[in-house]
């Protein structure tokens, strides 16, 4: 017996030298001390010597169940220092690696413009006013004394719904909205989604913005339409611009005007982005027609107005010098991040 107990001591030294997780020790501990283990056994079988030998062997036996004890206590800390220092090494953040850059939004350039120029007319006393998208024929066309055969009213560019219902081709109904329900004094900017039956190249998209502006008031003269459309120009692109006014026909105006400004790369001197003529058009203005004043119930005799009307990616493009309107529809985020 005493023999079997050495081989056991010696057993078990080994064995928990090559131990190298818990699950082993505890495995070691149900072969040895378990109900069935090889200790336990031992134990039991005490009353079989006789009673000479069995306090001896007895206490031998206790003596080394308390040593495996005291063994696997100490490897089983030893292993879970070791475990927890390796968890800690794989969860360890190395603080001076670069970090994870968040995507950031930046503002569409439309929205930009649209900004910008609300900014602009805001501080000379203009208020913003808004107007639907889906506009009445009356709204976008008649009260705007556009007759029934102008060609704007061709199929060809408009989006009707019904024969009453389109999508409105430009933000002048909104001048007409406004008037209806107020008297001068009038004074506001109104900027939106435009819609017109053109196939999409590199100026021209199906849907676009416009920014609409309307003055009435007493007295108002083509100048007062001249020194807001300068300090629009010189705020959006620069002191250094030049403002020209040309004849245009428009419907709702009389007389018209066809607004350009310098050209930006030549400084008016003529390349190939103005045609070599020195100057952008930018926009369509004039003094508003008596005949729309009689429309919205305005005295032409008392009353006079100016309006312009200006394309939003036309403003864009020229200020950030983009050649192709269909950048701004389609959503490639290296074109928008530059913005
Ligand atoms: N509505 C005109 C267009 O879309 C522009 C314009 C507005 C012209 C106001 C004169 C006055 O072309």
């Amino acid at each position: 017996m005493e023999k079997k107990i050495k081989k056991i001591k010696e057993e078990i030294i080994f064995k928990s030298n090559s131990v190298s997780n818990l699950k082993d020790i505890e495995k070691i501990k149900v072969e040895y001390l378990g109900r069935k283990g090889l200790v336990t056994l031992l134990l039991r079988r005490l009353g079989e010597l006789s009673t000479q030998e069995r306090p001896k062997i007895g206490q031998l036996l206790n003596q080394t169940k308390r040593e495996i004890e005291e063994l696997l206590k100490i490897k089983t800390i030893e292993i879970e220092k070791l475990e927890k220092n390796k968890k800690l090494k794989e969860e360890s953040i190395d603080v001076t690696l670069p970090g994870k850059k968040s995507d950031r939004g930046t503002i569409h350039p439309i929205n930009l413009v649209l900004k910008k120029t609300e900014e602009i007319f805001l501080s000379i006393g203009f208020k913003i006013e808004e107007g639907p998208e889906v506009e009445l024929d009356y709204y976008n066309f008649e009260a705007l004394n556009i007759p029934k055969d102008h060609p704007a009213r061709d199929d060809q560019d408009s989006f009707y719904l019904n024969r009453e219902i389109l999508l409105r081709t430009h933000t002048s109904p909104v001048e007409i909205r406004v008037m209806e329900k107020q008297q001068p004094p009038v004074r506001i900017i109104a900027t939106g989604k435009c819609y017109r039956r053109d196939a999409a190249d590199s100026t021209h998209s199906p849907m676009f913005h416009q920014i609409e502006g309307l003055a009435v008031d007493k007295d108002i003269t083509f100048g007062d339409l001249k020194g807001v459309l300068t300090v629009f120009v010189h705020r959006m692109f620069g002191e250094d611009r030049k403002v020209r006014f040309r004849p245009g026909y428009f419907p709702f105006t009389e007389p018209s005007a066809e607004v350009d400004v310098s050209c930006l790369l030549c400084h008016g001197k003529g390349c190939r982005s103005c045609g070599y003529s020195g100057w952008l058009e930018i926009m369509g203005a004039g003094m508003t027609d008596p005949a729309v004043f009689n429309m919205v119930g305005y005295d032409p005799e008392k009353y006079s107005g100016f309006a312009f009307g200006m394309g939003v990616e036309r403003i864009a493009m020229l200020k950030y010098g983009i050649n192709d309107i269909r950048l701004f529809f389609e959503n490639d985020l290296r074109f928008l991040k530059q913005f």
